[in-house]
């Protein structure tokens, strides 16, 4: 194998088999001197938006070149399973917990032949980095919990006639003609909220957040995780209700929480959104467009949709914006795009590379 020097984003990124590497919508961590990317393993054709295999994951000393270490968490033969072969497994974060020592995995989870109605989150650990993962539980996070920045007169279950009114909502072409923003989490109060895109963060204090599109994608969620991290912990806020905000993915810099979103097109790229906080449950603020440049570089995020921002170790002010080229058409030929984080007047940016390395960074 001839051995990568330098990121060519949207170009096949062969693994240390010479196979493109195959974990979409994925994120990075840092462990033990190694970076660890696990993401969706998909497969040829349009069945590979659904999950036939699991979470494959690469060590990577230096980020250009990826080592295969296999399936993290595999999909199981079971079709009772809440993982079943068939389901749709997306977006797959791991981080490490440092009192119980143990990998914890969250993930969107659709139950096999159900689109996109079940809108759980899936939790799965390990004891070793690269798995094998145990899957532990699935649901809709934060049943029983208020948000904690809505007024007092919103903390209220709906009654019957609001219930009515917004029956069938959550469906494309849903009867109501505008997104009712008032109504979703409360619906939902009982049952647990609606999780669909999602990322994980850990603060510097080493609380960590699962940041998740809920209320039918139209209202992102933060929510902190229990200390083992395999729950809710009970406080969430909203943030930017009805704005359709997707494809989290956040980083802390100079004390400031930043997050990169998308709009919410399905596999379609669309702008993305850079917003800006001094505390992660907000206020949260959004700026624009992180991305410069012409044309659809900045209108369609160099054709792809955000997943994570990996920090890279070792160098200052370096982070790295990872996106998914997605192929609806032939799932497995999606292709990443890693480019630089360029900070101008203290708001990270992104611009195109053909090529670049790390040397771009101090
Ligand atoms: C996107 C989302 C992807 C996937 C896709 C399905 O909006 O970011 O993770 O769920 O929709 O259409």
């Amino acid at each position: 194998m001839t051995e990568n020097k330098s990121f060519r984003p949207g170009e096949l990124w062969r693994d240390n088999n010479g196979v493109h590497i195959n974990a979409h919508g994925g994120g990075v961590m840092f462990h033990a001197g190694v970076y660890y990317w696990f993401g969706e393993h998909k497969i040829a054709g349009q069945a590979g938006n659904l999950a036939h295999v699991g979470v494959r994951v690469y060590s990577s000393r230096d980020l250009y070149n990826c080592q295969d270490e296999g399936v993290a968490l595999a999909v199981s033969a079971d079709p009772r399973s809440p993982i079943a072969r068939g389901c749709i497994l997306e977006r797959p974060k791991v981080i490490f917990n440092p009192l119980t020592k143990k990998f914890v995995m969250w993930f969107h989870l659709e139950p096999k032949d159900a689109g996109y109605t079940g809108s759980l989150s899936g939790v799965a650990v390990a004891d070793h980095v690269t798995g094998p993962f145990r899957f532990v539980a699935s649901f809709r996070p934060n049943a029983g919990v208020w948000p904690e920045n809505v007024p007092s007169d919103l903390k209220n279950p709906l009654s019957p006639k609001e219930a009515d009114y917004l029956a069938g909502v959550d469906l494309p072409g849903g009867p109501l003609p505008y997104y009712p923003k008032h109504l979703l989490f409360r619906r939902d109060f009982a049952g647990g909220q609606m999780a669909r895109d999602m990322a994980l963060f850990v603060d510097d204090d080493t609380s960590a957040y699962h940041v998740y599109a809920s209320e039918a994608n139209g209202t992102l969620h933060i929510s902190k995780l229990s200390d083992d991290y395999l729950k809710p912990a009970g406080s969430f806020v909203r943030v930017f209700p009805g704005r359709f905000h997707e494809a989290p993915a956040l980083m802390k810099w100079h004390g400031k929480y930043f997050l990169i979103s998308s709009d919410c097109t399905g596999w379609a790229a669309n702008p993305a959104r850079i917003s800006v906080a001094d505390k992660i449950f907000g206020p949260w603020e959004e700026l624009g467009n992180p991305c410069l440049g012409t044309g659809a570089q900045i209108t369609n995020t160099f054709n792809s949709q955000s997943t994570f921002i990996l920090p890279v170790q070792g160098r200052t002010d370096a982070f790295i914006f990872m996106a998914d080229r997605w192929n609806s058409l032939n799932a497995i030929d999606g292709r990443y795009i890693w480019l630089p984080i360029e900070f101008r007047h203290g708001v990270p940016t992104i611009s195109w590379h053909d090529e670049w390395n790390l040397s771009v960074f101090k």
